[in-house]
């Protein structure tokens, strides 16, 4: 069993987030345990999963596992890795079978299902190559139906999987059962969904290099698993898990079977966790201490789903929807209607940089230096102006020096036709104005030779990654142009760990911290701006906020003398991917008119390599710009229904003490 506590079972029953997490009511059908971070959850898992192995050795037998790919489970193989090397974990009695493999696919290509154990798990272990499985990509289409069959008989031959590792895709899959999938499935040739062939898209270059099938191990394989262990991450998969542990056994969420499991356990880590009821209304499920936080969360909450403005919230809403207890500490609704408002009230502001001669005990920023040096770090180069773009052209406006710091180059992110333009027009340009520049002609001839010949999914060359990176890097300029803000402000880091020319990036290494601290340094910013995705845990942006927190962490400590500038500088986090900050975390919320809000979606605009089909769409078909702005206008709408001004678009910032 697993031994790490998880959140859920902390000894003090607390969640980190404060509520409830052993429930006195429990919406769940399956067992579920929290943990704060994929990292813990997953060393819990691969104990459980080295435990089964050494029990089964100690009995001189074989442990038949189930292995899964993805995102998900690589932080399990990871310290499975590790306890081998370090505390003699030995796979020798191991025997694997993969839950699915791409089809058609070649092993060794670089997004091959074999390719990948082999490089996260099996290479780096001793198990024995005849030990493992994954379903053979390349058998002939007619011999499909025959090789299902043989797969299944092996496993079955084995004694079956004494332990299966799910993922679960953003659709309810398991393995690659996708929504519509039978209960009583056995292993077979799947058409892939949509939306899994767009998440899965990121690693091929593009929908049209996708694969549109695969074969998978069925439900009905999976579920004859003695012990079935299922894994995510991430707020991406916090409304399909809601259907899983709590909604009704369906076929349209594949992972909701699971339910009928006697031996299941869900690992999953706070963000994926936060639409369980336990997390998402803990005061629906237990008693909670009604600290600030959670009167917040559960006034706003009140407030928009009886779709009511908070000042119109009454004893009888309280009571009617399991907050009387919060009442009763209160007296009366109109109190804490009037406390919750008056919060939220004050996160609002035009003045992102401090109100020059205001009070500003009620605002969100202080007033002084009325001229402040703001730091804006953009993950990728266009991130400032997506995510914050109204707010990087207010601090302009109003007088501030703002700083751009673009983390990566974002030039695996660049589309080879567009690179190929560029590459063509730097020749021409050379060729036309008589510019002779031997080696830059050269480069840049090369560059396009080897666009024009390459072939699906081959990684670019170190030159054609330059060219790219430029394109990018003209984008952002361009962008610090229409706010106003000089280039020379611009910043680019080219932080190492992006450097890989693929999807999957190195880890974070002590030379990326310190081209952070570097800048932080040179700037001496009195406001540092940081795309605040927490729950992305192994995007891009969490490594670059992972260096910045730990670049900022370390300059705190470094000089205690009154004057160090570290002390005023204050950091606020924007959230750079898909989600807003939910309205009851929002500690400044920058407004926006209806022409400013076009004027940041003409900034957009300028990253034209990604618009109109761009590299790395995935599941959501909306153009960037269409996504800030209907995020931006969401958050507006939010305030609006909890009964604040209306304004036509907002963006919202939530501060990072430390
Ligand atoms: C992989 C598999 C899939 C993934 C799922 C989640 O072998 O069968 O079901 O587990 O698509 O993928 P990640 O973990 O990448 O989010």
């Amino acid at each position: 069993m697993i031994t790490d506590l998880p959140v859920a079972d902390a000894p003090n029953n607390q969640s980190v987030s404060g509520g409830p997490v052993q429930s006195a009511i429990t919406y769940e059908k399956i067992p579920t345990h929290i943990y704060v971070d994929a990292k813990a959850a997953s060393r819990a898992v691969a104990h459980e999963i080295a435990d089964l192995i050494r029990q089964r050795q100690g009995e001189g037998k074989p442990c038949i596992l189930g292995l899964a790919t993805g995102s998900s489970p690589k932080t399990v193989y990871a310290e499975l890795v590790r306890l081998h090397r370090e505390e003699g974990l030995s796979f020798r009695n191991v025997v694997s079978f993969n839950l699915d493999e791409y089809y058609p696919m070649e092993p060794d290509s670089l997004q091959s299902y074999w390719r990948f154990m082999r490089e996260q798990l099996f290479d780096h272990v001793d198990i024995p190559a005849a030990n493992y499985h994954v379903p053979d990509g390349t058998i002939r289409y007619d011999r499909v139906a025959e090789f299902v069959k043989h797969y299944e008989d092996r496993i079955a031959e084995a004694g079956g999987l004494d332990f299966q590792l799910l993922g679960i895709g953003g659709n309810g899959h398991i393995g690659f059962n996708e929504p519509g999938s039978l209960i009583n499935s056995h292993t077979r040739l799947m058409m892939l969904d949509h939306s899994t062939r767009a998440a899965a898209s990121v690693d091929f270059g593009g929908l049209p290099r996708t694969p549109r099938k695969a074969i998978t191990m069925g439900v009905a394989s999976i579920l004859a698993a003695k012990r079935v262990v299922l894994l995510a991450w991430g707020e991406r998969k916090a409304p399909v898990l809601k259907g899983a542990v709590e909604g009704t056994v369906t076929e349209t969420n594949p992972a909701s079977y699971l339910q009928t499991h006697p031996n299941v356990l869900f690992v999953i880590d706070e963000a994926a966790a936060s639409e369980l009821t336990r997390m998402k209304t803990p005061w629906l499920v237990d008693t909670v201490v009604w600290d600030n936080k959670m009167i917040k969360k559960a006034v706003t909450f009140l407030s928009l789903s009886l779709n009511k403005p908070i000042l119109k919230l009454t004893d009888r809403d309280y009571n009617d929807n399991g907050m009387s207890d919060l009442l009763a500490q209160y007296g009366q609704a109109y109190d804490i209607n009037i406390d919750v408002f008056n919060q939220l009230q004050h996160t609002i502001t035009g003045w992102p940089g401090g109100k020059p001669n205001a009070d500003d005990t009620n605002r969100p920023e202080r007033a002084l230096p009325a001229k402040k040096r703001c730091l804006i770090f953009s993950p990728h180069p266009d991130d400032d102006i997506i995510s914050m773009g109204g707010t990087f052209q207010r601090l302009h406006d109003q007088g501030h020096e703002v700083h751009v710091g673009y983390q990566t180059s974002g030039n695996i992110a660049v589309a080879d036709d567009e690179a190929l333009r560029f590459a063509d027009y730097v020749v021409d340009f050379n060729r036309q104005f008589g510019i002779k520049s031997p080696e830059a002609t050269r480069i840049f001839q090369d560059a396009a030779a080897y666009l024009r010949a390459k072939k699906d999914n081959e990684m670019d060359t170190d030159e054609v990654r330059r060219v790219k990176g430029l394109i990018r890097m003209g984008e952002a300029k361009s962008t610090c142009r229409f706010v106003g803000v000089s280039v020379d402000n611009a910043h680019f880091m080219n932080m190492p760990f992006y450097e890989t020319g693929k999807v999957e990036k190195s880890p974070l290494s002590e030379a990326d911290v310190k081209v952070v601290m570097d800048l932080i340094e040179k700037i001496k910013p009195h406001q540092i701006y940081a795309a605040g995705d927490l729950a992305d845990p192994h995007g891009t942006h969490k490594v670059c906020l992972d260096a910045i927190m730990e670049a900022v962490h370390r300059l705190k400590q470094s000089d205690a003398t009154p004057e160090y500038f570290m002390k005023d500088c204050w950091v606020w986090l924007y959230r750079g991917a898909w989600a807003e900050w939910d309205v009851s975390e929002i500690q400044m919320a920058v407004p926006m008119s209806p022409d400013q809000l076009m004027k940041k979606r003409l900034g957009i605009f300028k990253h034209q390599s990604q618009k109109d089909g761009v590299v790395y769409q995935g599941t959501d078909s909306r153009e960037f710009w269409q996504r800030a702005e209907e995020r931006n206008r969401a958050t507006a709408g939010i305030y609006n229904r909890l009964g604040l001004a209306e304004y036509e678009a907002m963006e919202a910032f939530v501060r990072w003490k430390f």
